[in-house]
C-alpha cells in the first residue's frame, strides 16, 4: 500500500457539467461528502491533490503517465449503462488504440467490454488480456494476408473496408476452406464540423469504408451473403473522433439502419448488429459541456427502434469508445528543466514533449496544464517540450504561475492517445504508467533505458 494513503484527496463529480469536488478522506473512503467545494483551480487534478502527485512523480521520476483506475470504471459504465437504458441489446468494445497498457485493456476486459483493433499487435494484446477471438473486432483499411491469416485463425471478426480487400479475403478463405465471420466498415459521408479534419473519418474523402454513396456496399454484401466461407454479421461506421454535436451521430445512425433495411429488403438477409464505431468526445477545457454516451444513446437508439419497429428482432447495437473511457483517467507529470522569459515570450521548458504526448502536434490539441505548486496564474507561458523541434509546443500561450525550476506540472486528460502514440524520437526513453486504484498506487510499466533503445538494432562489424 502506498505511503501517501492518508493525505486528502478529492472526489470530482459533475453536476450540470460543472465539474465539482468534494474532498474525501481516503483513510475512510467510501465516506459521506462533508462539504461541496467549486474545483479551485489550482489545488487538485480529478480526485488528486497536487501535493499527492506530487510525491507519485518524486517516488517514480518524471516524466510518468499516471492513471485513475476508479474513473475509467466510471467512464465504462457510463457508457455502457447509458445506451443500456435506452436499448436492448448493447456491446461494447474498447478501442485499442486509445491506450493498450495490458493492466488496462484487462481491467476493461474483466468489467465486459470487448477489443476493437488495428493490427496484429493490438489483436494479440487483446487475446493476451483474455479476450476470445469473437470479441475482438479487427478493422483497418490496409489488411495484410498476414493479418488476415492471424484473424482467421483466432476467430476475430473481420470489418472489410474494400470490394478489393473482401477480393483478398474470398480468395484467402477458398484456399483455407475455412469460415470467417465478417462485417463491413461504410463510409457514410457524414461530415463532423467539431473535431481536427486528421481525425473526421466518415466523409466521402477519406480513405476508410466502403462507400455508401455508390452502392459498394451492396456489391459487397451480395457477395458475403452468396459465399460459403462467410458469415456476414453487421455492419460498421466510424466518422471521426473527439466529437461533440449530436448531427453526425444522428445521420451515422440513420444511414447505417438504412442501410441494413435495404440489405434486408434487396437479399432477404438480416444482419445481427450495427456497429456505431467510437467518437464521442470529452471536455478538454475548463467549462467545456461534457456530452454523455447517455445523451449519445438517447440520440441515437431511438432512430433504430424507429426504423427497426415491425421487425421481431432488432440489431444490436455495437460501440467502440477509446477516448471516452480512458483519457479524462490519465495525466502525464513531467518536471521543469529551466524557465526561459524573454520579451517575447516565456517558455517552461520540461522533460516532456511531442514523443511522449504528440496530440498538441497532431492535432492542435488543448491539454489542460496545472503546476503543482503553483499558487495563481500571474503570466503567459508557452510550455515547450524538450524535443529539438520549433513545433515541439505543449501548450500555446497559456496563464499559469511561474514555476521554479523542478517542479512538477501536469497535462491533464492525457491518457488516450498519449502513450499509444508515443515514440522513441531524439533517442529519450518511454515514460513509466502507474495506476492508482481506490488509495494505493502500482507500477504498471518500467520507464525504459538504454537497453530499451537497443534492444533491436544489430551492430555489425563488417559495416563499420
Ligand atoms: C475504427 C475505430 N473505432 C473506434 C475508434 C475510437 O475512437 P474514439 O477514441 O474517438 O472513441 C477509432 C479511433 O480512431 C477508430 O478508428
Amino acid at each position: 500500500m502506498s505511503s501517501f494513503n492518508r493525505r486528502k484527496f478529492f472526489q470530482i463529480s459533475t453536476i450540470g457539467g460543472l465539474a465539482l469536488s468534494m474532498p474525501i478522506d481516503l483513510k475512510s473512503a467510501p465516506s459521506k461528502e462533508k462539504k461541496i467545494l467549486l474545483d479551485p483551480y489550482q489545488s487538485s487534478v480529478g480526485r488528486f491533490s497536487h501535493s499527492y502527485l506530487r510525491k507519485i512523480a518524486n517516488k517514480y521520476g518524471s516524466p510518468t503517465y499516471l492513471y485513475d483506475w476508479d474513473l475509467i470504471k466510471t467512464r465504462y459504465l457510463e457508457f455502457r449503462d447509458g445506451f443500456k437504458k435506452h436499448y436492448p441489446k448493447v456491446k461494447v468494445h474498447y478501442a485499442y488504440k486509445a491506450n493498450t497498457n495490458l493492466n488496462i485493456i484487462s481491467y476493461l476486459t474483466s468489467l465486459g467490454a470487448g477489443a476493437e483493433c488495428i493490427s496484429i499487435g493490438e489483436m494479440s494484446f487483446a487475446l493476451k488480456a483474455g479476450q476470445k477471438g469473437e470479441n475482438i473486432i479487427f478493422t483497418s483499411n490496409s489488411k495484410s494476408e498476414q493479418e488476415l491469416r492471424f484473424a482467421i485463425k483466432n476467430k476475430v471478426l473481420i470489418n472489410i473496408d474494400s470490394l478489393s480487400g473482401l477480393k483478398n479475403l474470398e480468395s484467402l478463405v477458398g484456399k483455407l476452406k475455412t469460415t470467417v465471420r465478417v462485417c463491413f466498415r461504410i463510409n457514410p459521408d457524414v461530415e463532423t464540423t467539431s473535431t481536427h479534419k486528421h481525425i473526421s473519418t466518415g466523409h466521402k474523402f477519406t480513405k476508410f469504408g466502403l462507400m455508401y454513396l455508390n452502392e459498394d456496399i451492396y456489391k459487397a454484401a451480395k457477395i458475403a451473403i452468396d459465399n460459403k466461407f462467410m458469415t456476414f454479421e453487421g455492419i460498421h461506421s466510424h466518422i471521426g473522433s473527439q466529437i461533440l454535436e449530436s448531427k453526425p451521430f444522428e445521420k451515422n445512425a440513420q444511414i447505417l439502419s438504412s442501410v441494413s433495411l435495404e440489405i434486408k429488403k434487396r437479399f432477404n438477409y438480416e444482419i445481427s448488429f450495427i456497429n456505431m464505431g467510437g467518437g464521442l468526445g470529452i471536455p478538454y477545457r475548463d467549462n467545456q459541456a461534457r456530452f454523455s454516451p447517455e445523451r449519445l444513446a438517447s440520440i441515437v437508439c431511438p432512430i433504430l427502434k424507429r426504423k427497426f419497429s415491425g421487425f421481431k428482432n432488432l440489431p444490436e447495437i455495437w460501440l467502440e469508445p477509446g477516448r471516452y473511457l480512458v483519457a479524462e483517467a490519465g495525466v502525464l507529470l513531467s518536471k521543469v528543466n529551466s524557465v526561459k522569459m524573454t520579451d517575447i515570450k516565456n517558455f517552461i521548458n520540461v522533460d516532456t514533449g511531442f514523443n511522449h504526448l504528440a496530440r498538441p502536434i497532431m492535432y492542435e490539441a488543448y491539454h489542460r496544464v496545472r503546476i503543482l505548486n503553483g499558487k495563481s496564474k500571474t503570466k503567459k507561458f508557452q510550455v515547450a517540450g524538450n524535443i529539438c523541434e520549433t513545433g515541439d509546443m505543449l501548450t500555446k500561450d497559456r496563464l499559469l504561475p511561474k514555476p521554479e525550476v523542478g517542479d512538477i506540472i501536469a497535462l491533464l486528460d492525457s491518457g488516450a492517445y498519449g502513450f499509444s502514440m508515443a515514440s522513441e524520437y531524439n533517442s529519450f526513453y518511454l515514460p513509466a504508467e502507474v495506476a492508482i486504484k481506490g488509495n494505493s498506487d502500482y507500477l504498471i510499466r518500467k520507464r525504459e533505458d538504454f537497453n530499451d533503445l537497443l534492444r533491436n538494432q544489430i551492430l555489425e562489424k563488417k559495416l563499420i
